[in-house]
C-alpha cells in the first residue's frame, strides 16, 4: 500500500469513527490516534485500516473499546504530588477570597482520581485554616468524554496501585479501609457528568480553579489553543489554571493569565 492510500484509509476511518460516536477526532494528533488505533488492530489481529474499518461494521463492540483505547486514561491520586503542594496556598486563598463558595472544574478527570484529588486539597486547606466546615459549600464538577471512566468515578471504588504518590496519612484520613473510597463529606461535593471538551461549553462557569491536566496533550494545536482561551474565559477573577505537568498555556489567552508556578504551570487569572 502507498503512503497515499495509507493517509486515506486512516482519514477514512477517523471520520467513520466520528460519525458513529462522536469523537472529534480530526482534533487529536495523527500520531496519537495512529498508536491507539494500532494498538487495538493489533488486538483483533488485522493489518490494513480498511479492515478494521470493516470490522467496525461487523461488531459494534468494538467501538468501545476502541473509544477506551482512544481517550487514554492513565491517572493516579496526588498526581506530580509536588504539584499539589504548590497549589496549597492557592487553595486556602481562595477560600478566603471566596468565603467557601469554592467551585472546580476537573475537567478529563478520568476515573475519578483527579477531582477526589481536589476534594482532599481543599478539605486540607480549609484544616490549615481551622475551618473544616467549608468544605461543604465547595463544588467539584468532574467531567470526561469517556463512559467507562465515569462510571468508575461515579462508583469511587479505588485500588491499592492508584495511591501509590498520596501521602498515607491522607489516605487513612478521606478514604475507607480496602476497598478504598473516599469519606462522603468528598463524595457529596465531587457531580459527575459526560462533557465532550472539543464541542461543549464549560458545564457551570464561573469557576474559581480549573484543573485540566494531561488532556489537552492529545490534541492538536489549534484545539488547545480554542481550549485554553474557553479556560480563560471560564475563569472568575483571581481564579486559577492547572494544567500538566508538560503542558505550556499560550496563544490569547497567555495575556490574561500569570504563570505564577512554572514548574507546576500554575497560571492565575488577574483580579480579585
Ligand atoms: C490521561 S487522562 C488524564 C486524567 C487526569 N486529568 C490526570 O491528569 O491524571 C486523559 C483523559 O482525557 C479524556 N478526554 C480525551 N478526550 C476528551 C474530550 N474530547 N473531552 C473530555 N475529555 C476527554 C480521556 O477520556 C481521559 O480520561
Amino acid at each position: 500500500m502507498t503512503a497515499g492510500q495509507d493517509e486515506r484509509a486512516f482519514r477514512a476511518l477517523t471520520q467513520k469513527i466520528t460519525r458513529a460516536r462522536g469523537l472529534a477526532c480530526d482534533s487529536y494528533k495523527d500520531r496519537c490516534l495512529r498508536r491507539r488505533i494500532a494498538v487495538r488492530m493489533r488486538a483483533r489481529g488485522v493489518h490494513t485500516f480498511d479492515d478494521y474499518s470493516r470490522l467496525l461494521d461487523q461488531d459494534q463492540r468494538e467501538y468501545d473499546l476502541l473509544l477506551d483505547a482512544l481517550t487514554i486514561n492513565v491517572t493516579k491520586f496526588f498526581r506530580n504530588v509536588e504539584t499539589w503542594r504548590a497549589l496549597a496556598p492557592w487553595l486556602e486563598k481562595l477560600w478566603v477570597a471566596r468565603r467557601g463558595e469554592v467551585r472546580v472544574w476537573s475537567a478529563g478527570c478520568a476515573s475519578g482520581e483527579e477531582p477526589y484529588t481536589v476534594a482532599v486539597a481543599l478539605a486540607e486547606a480549609a484544616r490549615r485554616l481551622g475551618q473544616e466546615q467549608l468544605l461543604a459549600r465547595a463544588r467539584v464538577e468532574a467531567t470526561d468524554i469517556d463512559r467507562a471512566s465515569l462510571e468508575r468515578t461515579r462508583a469511587a471504588q479505588y485500588p491499592d496501585a492508584a495511591f501509590s504518590e498520596m501521602p498515607p496519612e491522607l489516605v487513612a484520613r478521606y478514604f475507607t479501609a480496602p476497598p478504598r473510597q473516599p469519606a462522603p463529606e468528598l463524595r457529596r461535593i465531587v457531580h459527575v457528568a459526560k462533557h465532550d471538551l472539543t464541542s461543549q461549553p464549560p458545564p457551570a462557569p464561573p469557576y474559581d480553579l480549573v484543573v485540566c491536566r494531561n488532556v489537552v496533550i492529545y490534541f492538536d494545536r489549534a484545539m488547545q489553543e480554542r481550549l485554553f482561551t474557553l479556560f480563560a474565559d471560564a475563569l472568575a477573577p483571581g481564579g486559577v489554571l492547572l494544567l500538566g505537568k508538560v503542558e505550556t498555556l499560550f496563544g490569547p489567552a497567555r495575556e490574561r493569565l500569570v504563570l505564577e508556578e512554572p514548574r507546576e504551570r500554575i497560571y492565575r487569572r488577574a483580579g480579585a
